[in-house]
């Protein structure tokens, strides 16, 4: 995607360093801000802090961060060391245990010495995989918006939640894909981007969009339901964190209440994910660990004061009781239809199966 009209991608690996940098996410969409990420600490510490977040890009720093860790000591312990580090970081965002799983059962059998370099070779193909399994998402999804009759003004308006666009992938994004594919064509789109309290995703969404010139309107989460209601969107898409066997969606918390109102309304709910995002060891969406977030990202709000300087605000006392889980889950009979790398499919086990055949393995 573009930032000020330069193709760029959201991680750049450095061979000759064994280093990347990546977008510190905590920063925008005040600040565009590069950070270097040179050791398993700091790795951590980026997929932690959500410098970097968005399951695909979660998945792809984490193999990096394998990666960089073995250039400097590729022994076993090191290497089970860093898989457990690593690992520890999220927990509902799959395509972090695959990617650790898929490096660690390549570099286990190996010598040592020869280690490093192919970690740093699996985690540029996984890097690579990624941005061509999103741009394949984008056209599977614009063969679906194009088959949609706009509803209002002869634009096709996609409500999408949190950010599962370029920024939550090396490149493309997952829900972002189509609507970027269905723009870069010509055709007259919107994006509704629901502000997604309390980490305010959907203001990434919107800059990234704007970053690309896509036409957008950010609207708090709790607007969602009158504009579905009110034949203002044609087809909502969101992102995945992981899809259990059954078709069960886990993403962004208040992405479940979406699936409710378009079901109401008779609008179709798309889930647009690769294949490092399903789960087939998992059985259904409760068997999938939601992450609990810290209690301070509802009792504080992340700014800037009228001179630009960085501010943070309290909005409840700190002893306020809180609950933050980050994620929740959208059954799978709510879902319209997934969008894959690999083409359309229903939300079920049988479907699932039919399109990906071959194990998946995450661990
Ligand atoms: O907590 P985050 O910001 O890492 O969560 C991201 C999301 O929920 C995305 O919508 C999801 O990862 C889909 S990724 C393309």
């Amino acid at each position: 995607m573009n930032i000020d009209g330069i193709p760029t991608r959201t991680l750049r690996a450095d061979p000759e360093r064994r280093v990347i940098d990546i977008i510190d996410q905590t920063r925008l969409p005040l600040a565009l801000h590069w950070v270097r990420v040179g050791s398993l600490e700091a790795a951590a510490h980026a997929i932690r802090s959500m410098q970097v977040r968005g399951a695909p890009l979660i998945g792809a720093t984490a193999a990096y961060g394998l990666a960089i860790t073995l250039a400097n000591d590729a022994s076993d312990a090191r290497l089970e060391e860093a898989v457990t580090v690593l690992g520890a970081t999220r927990p509902t965002a799959v395509n972090l245990h695959w990617a650790l799983a898929r490096m660690r059962r390549l570099l286990t059998p190996l010598a040592p010495a020869r280690r490093a370099d192919v970690a740093w070779t699996e985690a540029a193909a996984i890097a690579e995989e990624d941005v061509a399994q999103n741009a394949a998402i984008g056209q599977h999804g614009l063969g679906l918006l194009c088959r949609l009759t706009p509803r209002h003004d002869g634009v096709l308006n996609v409500m999408t939640h949190c950010n599962a666009g370029w920024l939550a992938t090396v490149d493309h994004g997952t829900a972002l894909s189509p609507l970027y594919a269905a723009h870069d064509k010509g055709l007259p789109v919107h994006a509704w981007v629901s502000e997604t309290r309390p980490r305010n995703q959907g203001l990434l969404t919107a800059w990234e969009l704007a970053q690309h010139g896509v036409p957008h309107t950010v609207i708090a989460d709790n607007a969602a339901g009158i504009l579905l209601r009110a034949g203002r969107v044609d087809a909502v898409i969101v992102g995945a964190d992981r899809i259990a066997a059954n078709g069960d969606v886990a993403n962004k918390v208040g992405t479940y209440l979406k699936a409710l109102a378009c079901t109401d309304n008779n609008i179709p709910f798309y889930v647009a994910a690769p294949r490092s995002t399903l789960d087939f060891a998992c059985p259904d969406g409760a068997a999938i660990p939601i992450e609990e977030r810290d209690g301070d990202e509802l009792r504080e709000v992340h700014g800037v004061d009228p001179r630009g300087v960085p501010a943070t605000l309290r909005q409840l006392t700190p002893g306020e009781a809180v609950a933050n889980p980050a994620f929740d889950v959208t059954p799978a009979r709510l879902v319209s239809a997934l969008i894959t790398e690999r083409g359309i499919c229903p939300a079920s086990r049988d479907d699932l199966l039919a399109l990906y055949p071959e194990p998946i393995l995450h661990d």
